[in-house]
């Protein structure tokens, strides 16, 4: 479970972090889509029993920044041989957003086999990645885009899905009225979800 996380405010990453921890969740992926973005990875990255990654990441400048700031592995919404190129330079994993057979072909060739789908649900959900992964049996799709508590299973029930992202335990609502009760019980909900998913 890969919470997806736009701040509105830096200082909410480590009670955010927190909560999420005790939930069950130990993987944040924290997008550079506000300024918050940047200094609440900052924020984390002293928190040893919590992977923190960077979200929306577009730019080999983006790769440099989030690494200096402590990220771990870079997501980006599509696939940019540029952005693989300086991810691999800078030694942090980079999930690529992918879309098409194309977009893996990209992937493939620079050896990356575990990326994301974006936007799956728009994209046709687990049958667009039931369909894609038959050509490509090597790659490891995380979908992300419209994937809730309620249809996570039908892309768990897929082998070539080991992960989920999406935003909903993490709505920027909670996060703004510091709902971080709320958060744990989702992540909670979230991880048994997948448990009894994967049997
Ligand atoms: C995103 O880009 O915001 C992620 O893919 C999460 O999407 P979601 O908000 O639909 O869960």
């Amino acid at each position: 479970m890969v919470p997806v996380v736009v701040l509105d405010r830096a200082d909410q990453a480590l009670p955010l972090a927190r909560a999420l921890l005790a939930g069950g969740i130990d993987v944040i992926e924290v997008t550079l889509r506000t300024a918050a973005g940047l200094p609440g990875i900052e924020a984390l990255a002293g928190l040893d029993e919590m992977l923190v990654g960077a979200g929306s990441v577009v730019t080999p400048e983006h790769v440099d920044a989030v690494v200096d700031a402590g990220a771990e592995f870079v997501v980006s919404p599509g696939t940019s041989a540029a952005v693989l190129q300086q991810s691999a330079q800078r030694g942090v994993p980079a999930v690529p957003g992918t879309s098409s057979a194309s977009d893996l072909m990209v992937c493939a060739a620079a050896d990356v086999t575990e990326v994301k789908v974006f936007p799956a649900a728009l994209l046709g959900g687990p049958a667009h990645i039931a369909a894609l992964a038959a050509p490509f049996p090597q790659m490891r799709f995380m979908p992300s885009g419209g994937v809730s508590a309620a249809t996570m299973n039908d892309y768990l029930a897929l082998s070539c899905v080991p992960a989920i992202s999406g935003s909903w335990m993490v709505a920027p609502q909670l996060l703004r009225e510091e709902r971080w009760h709320d958060v744990t019980t989702l992540a909670t909900e979230a991880v048994q979800g997948a448990r009894v998913a994967l049997g």
